[in-house]
């Protein structure tokens, strides 16, 4: 149900003085009472959660909770579990006894990897030394905007180690201030007298929270999503709490630094020298200043190590050139057809260096040339070993009844031409500690999979790889795969005669802890999967899936989408889909994946008929909600609550 009267005193005013108050109210419909269905299983795969509380003085604290993937349970969508029964954190984090003392806490679950993020507020409804039960009042998805895309990956699985008391202080030292001018993120807890406290994520250049002195620093304030919990919890009570993390990309990570303080909006300030012509601010010439009353430090009870990938696109730009150009030109060195549907296209850089590094599973964005001349951006995975930074390959299957880009791939695009690419992205991740992975995938799905299968082989991990085709002739990358995984490889071509069909009841008989499942295919496989493997019992942690996005269908027809808040009608053509052209009429929709995965363009449905194509919502969701980045209407209008 979404919140009616959805912001305090504070964000009215701060969203006033931005002149963003019209925006916030549209972008107030992703606030819900209860966390919508799609993000349950986001929040169980994490293996880390930044809570914002308060102490008995009124100051405000954010912490930061660590362990396996599962550790963060959702009993229902108004309730959450934390397994506590390991250290998450420090024994002397100020959480501990502000959870006994004041029950309102604000919760950030967050996937630096995939920048996805859901804000919760909610209430402690029962502390023991096993778990922390959690009550909560509102949930949303945020903007991935400004995360700096990090993949962990190391959590210790077992054993977390001993932790020493913390030390305290009020003025910031030597190797804190290092810390963070060298910090491209941190996370603020704020809070409000009546409407309780919130968690959020900041990101921007390394160094872009300034040190002013030993007990004061100064943020720049990128623009957002017009709402400003943050901002306007500041204008409302001034404590806040601010987490710094040693990332250590060597495996040393695991320093946290908690600071407690007060927070003031600094407005209309010229920053005009620090960066570009629209300033270090983007434009929003915003800064908040912190002063510090005291800090904690601590070591958290595992080793980790986050290793950056990707720089957010959206960080005001340096004067200086960037290191994380994301947009380059390769080379296409080498076309192969794998059947008479898919080829595979081999990309180098020109001046043949080495390729920025991607993980398993991940994709290339390829600009293609549309029939009409124009310009469009096509998602491609990499097929081959992320070890082999020489070179990024791509399957791409040809499809007559699509848009055109695939068509332009396969007749247009030559060995030797030039093809405009942003660097790789990742959502669908593999669990680093997993102890086997069954690997399925349907047609075209093969693509990721096979470069998990490279990265599993080089390993040594254990795997098996289920591979559905409607016939031999479609099996793309079939020597390759066996050469891979040899037997650990079974094909099914079920529209051939004699064929063996892909057994899912079989394959997912036996749910143990340690293997995780990804399913990578048609909207139709990913959801036989999905429920397959939940009805035979196996936890959404463990069950990973990327589609291909919903296919345009030949019988497609315009809708006439009424928004029930902003009382506007946008008309969506046949060919695009509602969220793109909600975004274009400059309606803010929070979104990510674009293709039915992530949930996070969830939106309620006040009247027609949705027609669902995503693999994320439950049954019970349909209900009320649908995915406006795939999904459509059944007839010529929806009513939606926006
Ligand atoms: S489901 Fe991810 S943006 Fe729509």
């Amino acid at each position: 149900m979404a919140i009616s009267n959805a912001f305090n005193e504070g964000e009215l005013a701060v969203q006033q003085r931005a002149g963003e108050a019209a925006m916030a109210l549209i972008n107030a419909g992703a606030i819900d009472k209860t966390i919508l269905g799609g993000a349950l299983r986001f929040i169980e795969q994490q293996p880390m959660v930044v809570i914002g509380s308060m102490d008995t003085a009124g100051k405000v604290w954010a912490s930061m909770l660590l362990g396996n993937p599962g550790f963060i349970r959702a009993l229902d969508n108004k309730t959450l579990e934390l397994d506590i029964s390991q250290p998450r954190s420090a024994e002397d984090d100020p959480l501990w006894s502000n959870l006994i003392e004041n029950p309102d806490v604000g919760l950030l679950v967050i996937e630096l990897g995939s920048r996805r993020r859901i804000r919760i507020n909610g209430h402690v409804r029962k502390v023991s030394t096993e778990c922390i039960i959690i009550d909560v009042e509102r949930a949303y998805p945020n903007c991935p905007k400004y995360i700096q895309r990090r993949d962990w990956k190391k959590l210790e699985a077992t054993e977390p180690h001993a932790t020493t008391a913390s030390t305290v202080g009020n003025e910031l030292n030597e190797t804190q201030k290092k810390l963070i001018k060298k910090a491209d993120t941190l996370f603020v807890t704020s809070a409000h007298p009546e409407h309780g406290v919130d968690a959020s994520h900041r990101g921007g250049h390394p160094g872009f929270a300034h040190i002013i002195n030993n007990r004061q620093l100064r943020i720049p304030d990128f623009a957002g999503n017009s709402m400003f919990n943050t901002l306007g919890n500041f204008t409302s009570y001034p404590y806040a709490g601010l987490i710094f993390i040693d990332f250590g990309s060597d495996g040393s990570g695991g320093r946290l630094l908690q600071l407690t303080g007060k927070a003031e909006i600094l407005w209309d300030i010229d920053d005009s020298q620090q960066l570009d012509s629209s300033g270090e601010t983007g434009g929003t010439r915003r800064y908040w200043q912190f002063d510090i009353t005291s800090w904690q430090e601590s070591r958290l009870p595992y080793g980790f190590a986050w290793e950056l990938l990707d720089e957010s696109p959206h960080i005001p730009k340096l004067k200086r050139a960037s290191n994380f150009d994301d947009t380059i030109s390769l080379q296409v060195e080498r076309i192969q057809e794998e059947t008479n549907r898919v080829k595979s296209f081999r990309l180098r850089a020109t001046d043949g260096n080495d390729l920025p590094a991607f993980l398993p599973g991940a994709h290339l964005q390829v600009m293609v040339k549309l029939p009409d001349g124009s310009e469009a951006k096509r998602h491609y995975s990499l097929v081959n070993n992320p070890n082999d930074r020489s070179s990024y390959e791509i399957g791409v299957l040809r499809e007559p009844e699509g848009r055109g880009g695939s068509r332009y791939m396969h007749e247009q695009v030559n060995e030797g031409d030039a093809l405009e690419i942003r660097l790789p992205k990742n959502d669908f991740r593999m669990v680093t500690t997993a102890e086997h992975s069954i690997l399925i995938a349907g047609g075209i799905g093969i693509t990721p999979i096979l470069s998990m299968m490279h990265s599993l082989s080089s390993k040594n991990d254990s795997f098996e790889m289920h591979y559905s085709a409607r016939k031999l002739s479609g099996f793309a990358f079939g020597d390759r795969i066996v050469q891979i995984a040899g037997d650990s490889a079974r094909f099914y071509a079920s529209k051939e005669v004699g064929g063996q069909r892909l057994n899912l009841k079989e394959i997912l008989a036996t749910p143990k802890p340690g293997v995780h499942v990804y399913a990578c295919g048609p909207i139709g496989l990913i959801n036989s999967v999905r429920d397959t493997a939940t009805a035979q019992g196996w936890p959404p942690s463990q069950i990973h899936f990327e589609s291909f996005g919903a296919q345009p269908m030949a019988d497609d027809k315009a809708i006439r989408v009424h928004l029930a808040k902003s009382r506007q009608t946008i008309t969506v053509p046949a060919e695009r889909s509602i969220l793109d052209s909600l975004l274009d009429a400059g309606v803010g929709v929070p979104h990510d994946c674009k293709r039915g995965e992530c949930s996070m363009c969830t939106t309620r449905v006040l009247a027609g008929e949705p027609d669902h194509r995503d693999v994320c919502l439950s049954p019970e969701d349909k209900t009320s909600s649908m995915c406006l980045c795939v999904s459509r209407a059944r007839g010529e209008d929806l009513q939606l609550d926006l």
